[in-house]
């Protein structure tokens, strides 16, 4: 034991001088744009509840209404005795979400978009064939690369790392590619940098090379789309090559994830998604309060609060002239402000908490060495004056660095 303690010492202190040791900050009141930590009120610009659903009012009571129908656990694994016809009822109204993109689309709920990422990943390159080769966008978010790898440790799947604003390369390894199943697997909106992913070429590419393309569209479904149905409604994209993963613990407002493909895919991934078969099913008062807020997403209040977001983005681009800093061409509300080094961007976040506001700072390995930033955040539920005053402080600390 005490090799364990000495060297974890060791190394907790090696990530102190590196700047990079992570906290966790207790917030003590319910996810919005003015929280408290510790008694102080700060104005929070980091989370992904961009349409300000975690507390809306009709989710609170479905969540107590699903408890008081359906109960609070589900009791056992999905193809134990977990999967209730609640499941099944949230099920069929995601897989309507995608139907216009994905032929004979069905879905499968999974407790988190982590672990619906590493499923599909998994399962999916667990045939039997001549060879599994994966292609994963440079950016993706961790638990893609997390399921990428492995896929490569269990089913010998061999990875090309490929850059999304460069399909040259993917093109010309895919050219040569004899493999019988090939993945492509791309963030729908890169979740550090705010831009999407462009999908149309990706599709055209996996068509070309008969291939298949998984979209994680963890911050795009509930934004994009008419209906918010995500970056494939948004694209007008169709084809059964198309695997899509949205979340639903950021604009949907609650938590849980789920997968979306042809059915003969998710039929498969019934049999071999280990972290489906082998964890408890989840709440079936969730599942029933997310039925309310995909109802909330696709109606008015989803299209008003879109059009908020839109408005409130629109608005932070024309205020965020940095004359030094730099800023990414991010259309979404995933706004990032380009630093550099973990020192200063340390100490920038310091300065807005002191100020009175929550805006991240993002450091390796989450991002690239030298490319820390603060990563801002904007939701419907952000009004134009608080976003104008965070530009006034962001614009007032340049001119001090
Ligand atoms: C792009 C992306 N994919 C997947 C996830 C994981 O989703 P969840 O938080 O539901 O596990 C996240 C969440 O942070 C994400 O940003």
């Amino acid at each position: 034991m005490s090799f364990v303690k000495n060297q974890i010492i060791r190394e907790l202190t090696e990530l102190d001088t590196q700047l990079l040791r992570r906290k966790i900050r207790s917030v003590d009141t319910p996810c919005g744009t003015r929280i408290q930590i510790g008694g102080r009120e700060l104005q929070a610009f980091c989370s992904n509840d961009y349409l300000g659903l975690a507390n809306h009012p009709d989710l609170i009571t479905a969540l107590s209404e699903g408890a008081q129908q359906f109960g609070v656990g589900s009791g056992a694994s999905h193809l134990i005795s977990g999967h209730q016809t609640i499941h099944d009822a949230l099920e069929e109204k995601l897989a309507q979400t995608q139907a216009l993109s994905i032929p004979k689309a069905k879905a499968l709920f999974f407790s988190t978009g982590y672990l619906a990422n590493i499923s599909a990943i998994t399962a999916l390159s667990n045939l039997k064939s001549n060879a599994s080769k994966i292609y994963s966008a440079r950016l993706n978010h961790a638990s893609l690369i997390d399921g990428v790898r492995l896929a490569k440790e269990q089913n010998n799947a061999t990875v090309l790392i490929f850059d999304h604003h460069n399909l040259g390369v993917l093109e010309d390894e895919l050219k040569e590619d004899s493999s019988q199943f090939k993945l492509i697997i791309t963030d729908g909106v890169f979740s550090m940098d705010g831009d999407l992913a462009p999908l149309d070429p990706l599709l055209q590419l996996a068509e070309r090379y008969d291939a298949l393309l998984m979209v994680d569209d963890a911050h795009g479904f509930g934004v994009l789309g008419r209906h918010g149905y995500g970056i494939l409604e948004d694209s007008g994209l169709c084809s059964e090559r198309l695997i899509y993963i949205g979340t639903l613990g950021k604009a949907a407002g609650l938590s849980g994830a789920f997968v979306c493909a042809n059915e003969l895919l998710i039929e498969w991934l019934i049999q071999k998604a280990r972290p489906y078969i082998y964890s408890t099913a989840s709440s079936p008062a969730l599942a029933y309060a997310l039925i309310r807020s995909l109802e909330l997403i696709e109606g008015p209040v989803g299209q008003e609060r879109r059009e908020s977001l839109r408005s409130n983005i629109a608005l932070w681009k024309q205020l965020a002239q940095f004359t030094h800093w730099h800023l990414l061409d991010s259309d979404t509300a995933i706004q990032p402000i380009m630093i550099g080094s973990n020192e200063t961007v340390l100490q920038l976040a310091k300065d807005l908490d002191l100020a009175g506001y929550w805006v991240p700072a993002i450091r390796p390995p989450t991002v690239p060495v030298g490319m820390s930033r603060l990563r801002m955040t904007l939701s419907a539920s952000h009004t134009h004056d608080e976003i104008s005053a965070l530009a006034n402080i962001l614009l007032h600390l340049e001119l001090l660095n």
